[in-house]
């Protein structure tokens, strides 16, 4: 089932069933964040999953976090990403573009004015990033205005309609990971009292605003969205996972979206130990439409996930950075190249357009 061509809509057919997870690469162009062509390369090399969900790219310059990943807003940015996806469409692939705004996972350094990070409230999560001065402990972010809140979601409509006229078939909103949507919906990280905040349908507000607003430039057919709600930051949780998530996913099918990605940031023996284990079963009983299941997949699991209708499509992540071919090497039972993490985020071609 796996190598069998997929419908998403009347209008859109993958090849197979095999979709590359978003995967922040870092290779893009360090003075104005466009992609470039190494990333074409590296793209074109992958083009034969069904769809690419290409990295997530940020809406805003206040959406920034990590150096040399790439933007969505402006016009060499979308100069940028036509050669990606002029290159991978030649192939006859599919790509979409995930839209990213970090939140707090950021340093005022990295920020326009110098500004500190914006969150739903005041949060300093664990880590360093990097910055002009090396790397630092991230910063306090500050809790969003009702002016930065309106701003963002006019900035994903604008950056959704900046990767339409790039030439990607459609867009992944970033709903996952603890990143700025996903810091409004969990109880652990927003703390407002105003309509934002409160109860999961407050807290969820930010998020369907965005869909909305991304929904009056592009068709529902070209939009999805990726949810982590089994995902686990230190800090950075929901007391009530399964019913929060289960209340978006739930309202989610008022929109008739692409797809609804669900990452699970586990491998499949941390699934099976952990308490949210089985959460794609669950959320496929109450969503009505195309599912992606990611985390940790083999051929095998893959197999037995579309096997037991558990989802629609299948998305591999690090298998993808070491082998360009993996649908090939799957199908034909070859064995896998084993991905080198120190090249992950930099090294340039290495470890990149090299395997
Ligand atoms: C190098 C790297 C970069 C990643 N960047 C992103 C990203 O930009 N957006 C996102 O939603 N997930 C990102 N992820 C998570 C992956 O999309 C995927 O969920 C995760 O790797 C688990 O799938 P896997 O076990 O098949 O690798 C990243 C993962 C890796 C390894």
């Amino acid at each position: 089932m796996l190598f069998e061509p997929f419908s998403l809509s009347p209008h859109i057919t993958f090849s197979n069933r095999m979709v590359m997870a978003p995967m922040t690469r870092r290779r893009a162009e360090n003075d104005d964040l466009a992609a470039n062509d190494l990333m074409a390369l590296y793209y074109r090399q992958r083009a034969s999953c069904g769809l690419i969900i290409a990295e997530g790219s940020q809406i805003s310059p206040q959406a920034y976090g990590y150096t040399n990943s790439p933007g969505c807003f402006t016009r060499k940015q979308v100069a940028g990403w036509k050669k990606v996806t002029g290159a991978v469409h030649q192939e006859g692939g599919k790509i979409f573009l995930q839209l990213w705004h970090v939140g707090p996972y950021s340093h005022a350094l990295l920020q326009p004015g110098q500004q500190s990070p914006l969150s739903a409230s005041p949060v300093k999560p664990d880590g360093e990033v990097l910055t002009s001065r090396g790397r630092l402990p991230y910063d306090w972010a500050r809790a969003m205005t009702k002016e930065d809140i309106w701003q963002t979601i006019a900035d994903f409509g604008k950056a959704a309609a900046n990767a339409s006229q790039a030439g990607f078939d459609g867009v992944e909103i970033h709903g996952a990971h603890a990143y700025v949507i996903d810091q409004f919906i969990m109880d652990g990280t927003n703390k407002r009292n105003d309509e934002f905040g409160g109860s999961v349908e407050n807290r969820s507000k930010f998020l369907f605003l965005i869909v909305e607003e991304v929904l009056k430039y592009l068709p529902p057919e070209k939009v999805g969205l990726r949810l982590s709600p089994a995902s686990v930051k230190p800090r950075m949780e929901d007391s009530q996972p399964l019913k929060t998530y289960g209340y978006i996913v739930e309202k989610l099918n008022d929109y008739q979206l692409a797809y609804l990605h669900i990452s699970e940031m586990m491998t499949p023996e941390e699934r099976m130990s952990s308490p949210l284990r089985g959460v794609v079963p669950f959320y496929r009983n109450l969503y009505k439409g195309n599912l992606i299941s990611c985390g940790g997949h083999t051929a095998e699991s893959a197999t037995r996930m579309l096997k037991e209708d558990q989802a629609d499509l299948i998305a591999f992540g690090k298998p993808f950075i070491s082998n360009p071919d993996l649908v090939d090497k799957l199908k034909n039972s070859i064995p896998l190249t084993p991905w080198e993490k120190d090249t992950f985020y930099h090294g340039g071609e290495k470890g990149y357009v090299d395997y």
